[in-house]
């Protein structure tokens, strides 16, 4: 594969030690871990994503519930429903699929979370935890590129890393993440300037933008680092945010779309809801 990262082979193996540890969590505690979704409306993306987290609690031996809610959902009744998962013994991750419809509070809903069920890190305290440098649940995401970067043997210690895209979700966590790893991070979004003069500088760059092939390949520096982290549907198929093949020439390692971060984040939460689920037994 010269050098291309292997999302999937990275999550193959990374889910046969999930199986395992959840095995040794059921045997112990006489019940597997447990791992509630919540999805609100009918969003065609996020029914796949839901689809694809219930096939990897399945594979890996955690306990999925899923609620699949209608459209009309009122912000009450999703609120008292996560009332239901805090107080649910059964449950050690909770996950309300994002975005919701826009006549829901998101920031509201996600408070709500028992933050020791917060597998997903988006609770402003798991982000708080973060950004003090003692994290509990980490966001999926970044937290899969670290484990990518780690398996390929990826020294951060005073590398130059630039993030391209500041969400909540990737941009700001990640750039947190590879900064506890000692590298030097710059956070880059819509107002950057300059961004190409950034781009070619960094020893490892991190594209979270949503734009589809927007990184071009002749910005990227000899012997770099990309990850991409862009899910971009196109009339000519899926595509990073990264324009690949131009990239792949000069990347010492890089990540593709699909096959890259994408089969790392499930991969990650399931992890997460295993960790959640020892830390509530402990
Ligand atoms: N929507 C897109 N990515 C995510 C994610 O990582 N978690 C949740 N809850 N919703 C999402």
């Amino acid at each position: 594969m010269g050098n291309i990262i292997d999302g999937k082979a990275l999550s193959r193996k990374k889910r046969e030690e999930i199986t395992q540890q959840a095995e040794d969590f059921s045997r112990r505690h006489g019940r597997p871990p447990g791992l509630a979704v919540v999805l609100v409306g009918q969003d065609p993306a996020s029914a796949i994503y839901v689809r694809n987290k219930r096939a990897g609690c399945e594979q890996c031996g955690i306990r999925s519930f899923e609620y699949l809610l209608n459209e009309s959902t009122t912000q009450k009744e999703l609120l008292a429903l996560i009332d239901r998962l805090n107080a649910d013994n059964d449950v050690d991750g909770i996950l309300v699929q994002l975005p919701l419809p826009s006549h829901l509070e998101e920031k509201e809903v996600l408070l709500r979370i028992d933050p020791s069920k917060d597998v997903d890190g988006f609770h402003p305290y798991s982000m708080g935890r973060l950004l003090m440098g003692e994290p509990t649940l980490v966001p999926c995401t970044p937290r899969g590129i670290v484990y990518m970067l780690d398996e390929h043997g990826v020294d951060l210690k005073g590398k130059d890393a630039v993030i391209i895209g500041r969400s909540n979700i990737v941009g700001k966590p990640a750039a947190l993440l590879l900064m506890m790893r000692h590298a030097t991070i710059t956070i880059c979004h819509s107002r950057t300037r300059n961004l190409a003069g950034k781009i070619a500088a960094a020893d490892v760059v991190v594209a979270a933008i949503g734009r589809a092939e927007f990184v071009r390949g002749e910005w990227i520096k000899d012997g770099a680092v990309v990850i991409d982290v862009g899910m971009n549907r196109t009339e000519t198929g899926l595509k990073g945010d990264v324009q690949f093949d131009e990239a792949k020439k000069r990347a010492s390692l890089i990540t593709p779309v699909p096959g890259g971060v994408g089969p790392m984040t499930i991969t990650m939460l399931l992890d997460n809801t295993l960790i959640a689920a020892r830390a509530r037994m402990s």
